[in-house]
């Protein structure tokens, strides 16, 4: 019959009876993990042959169980078992079984695989180290100053700070540098990007939890990074996508210090300073219900405004020359002409200092000789169409689709630049430009083989 053939095959030990507890069917691997011979329990009632079994048990109370220990006759082995229900009736039981050996070397390597993990979590938090000083920040106009006198004084307590400013203004910048001139500048500083987790997950990257607390949870459970940040700052990135439910557990550690663990019911008390960033207003989401009131102003105790580049063009000159320092060309310092800085000075650069940077490390990659021309430039910031300029002579003679097609490019790019270059930063990107990930790869693709 097909099921006994079913039943032969399957590599565990398998043995099922009736609702009588007689033994209707095993397969060979049993009477190997069991050493029983097949003639001396099929057709017999089970607990003749096998005394104490707690399958017989299943019959009447109908309880699965499961990772049962046996050891009989020299061999010990796992069982799990189940009642076989037919129209909500018990008509039998059926348990498998796996070799001792068999369970041991996948504990084994479950162990294993957990102290990788461990590892892996140990290297990944020591790297999580700040790497900014108030010495790194560039320029002081546009109240660039004041921010920067305000937060060296934010160094030296320990209210929450909140960051406002565009994308690629220095938020994260400030957030490092302010840790650093900190009495916790020999803990950690932890940066965790709010949008770049789905809710479930971030809610255990921050939180950790308990042994067991959900499927696919790691059995020995697992701290979250309030604890990593514990007498450290935690760098909290675009807090304004933080889901309404995470922000209700965040203002409570805020205001009790302490976090429990999902699935936990221990409290554990952490010192973790809170810095947190976006380049959303912040305050319009609180009134469309997105945000927290009460969560906004524990937030913001100290909040610092980062201006944009384009309010800080004075400043352009020192950050060239800055992001440029380090390149030679033939053994040659980088030299900017004057055209180009004009050039650069008369960008709006939406994706401010990020995107500053990505321009030049384009032209130095351009660059022949040490001296850097307009033609080094990345077209959108030599023509400046940001937003497209629709007298462009350069647009009146192209077709609308190749009009169409660059004017696309052009944009993926502009938006790409305000965020990291990373698969988080494209993700975002994709959701601003409301497209799919993929899309936008294929796009890309698409511009970059052009
Ligand atoms: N004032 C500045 N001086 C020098 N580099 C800056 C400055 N502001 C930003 N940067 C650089 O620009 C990039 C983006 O800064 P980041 O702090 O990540 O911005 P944000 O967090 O606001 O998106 C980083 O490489 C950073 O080093
Ligand atoms: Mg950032």
């Amino acid at each position: 019959m097909l099921e006994d053939h079913i039943i032969e095959s399957i590599q565990d030990g398998v043995l099922v009876i009736n609702e009588e507890g007689i033994v209707v069917k095993i397969n060979t691997e049993y009477t190997l993990i069991t050493g029983v011979e097949r003639e001396e329990i099929l057709g017999r009632p089970l607990s003749d042959v096998r005394p104490n079994a707690q399958l017989v048990q299943t019959l009447t109370d109908g309880k699965k169980r499961t990772g049962v220990f046996r050891k009989l006759q020299g061999r010990e082995y796992v069982v799990d078992m189940a009642p076989i229900y037919e129209e909500g009736k018990i008509i039998g039981a059926v348990s498998v079984c796996k070799g001792k050996d068999e369970v041991v070397e996948l504990l084994d390597l479950l162990n294993v695989q957990q102290k990788r993990i461990q590892h892996l979590e140990e290297v990944l938090h020591s790297n999580y180290r700040s790497n900014y000083t108030f010495e790194n920040i560039i320029g002081n106009q546009g109240g660039l100053k004041g921010t920067i006198a305000v937060a060296k004084k934010a160094a030296n307590v320990t209210f929450p700070v909140l960051l406002t400013g565009e994308s690629g203004s220095g938020k994260e910048m400030f957030a490092q540098a302010i840790h650093q001139a900190s009495q916790r500048t020999n803990r950690a500083f932890i940066p965790v990007n709010c949008a770049a987790f789905p809710k479930e997950l971030m809610e255990s990257e921050l939180f950790g939890y308990e042994t067991g607390a959900f499927t696919h949870a790691n059995k020995m459970g697992k701290s979250g990074l309030f604890q990593a940040a514990h007498e450290g700052t935690l760098f909290l990135d675009e807090v304004g996508e933080m889901p309404l439910e995470l922000q209700v557990k965040l203002l409570r550690v805020l205001q009790e210090g302490k976090i429990r663990k999902i699935g936990g019911v221990k409290e554990k008390e952490v010192d973790v300073r809170i810095i947190a960033a976006t380049n959303q207003n912040l305050y319009e989401r609180v009134q469309k219900g997105l945000f927290r009131e009460d969560l906004y102003y524990r937030l913001c105790v100290i909040h610092l405004k980062v201006p944009s580049l384009r309010d800080r063009k004075e400043d352009l000159p020192e950050l060239v020359e800055h992001i440029s320092k380090n390149y030679t060309v033939n053994d040659r310092k980088v030299v900017v002409s004057r055209e180009a800085m004009r050039t650069l000075a008369s960008n709006a650069w939406p994706g401010n200092v990020r995107e500053l940077k990505n321009a030049l490390y384009y032209a130095l990659s351009m660059m022949t000789t040490h001296e850097l021309e307009v033609s080094h430039l990345p077209e959108a910031v030599r023509t400046q169409k940001q937003p497209i300029s629709h007298s462009s002579q350069t647009h009146t003679d192209s077709s609308l689709a190749d009009y169409v097609q660059i004017a696309e490019q052009q944009y993926i790019e502009q938006v790409l630049n305000q965020f990291e270059d990373s698969y988080s930063g494209k993700q975002q990107a994709a959701q601003k430009l409301e497209i799919s990930v993929a899309t936008l790869y294929n796009k890309l693709k698409r511009i970059y083989k052009g």
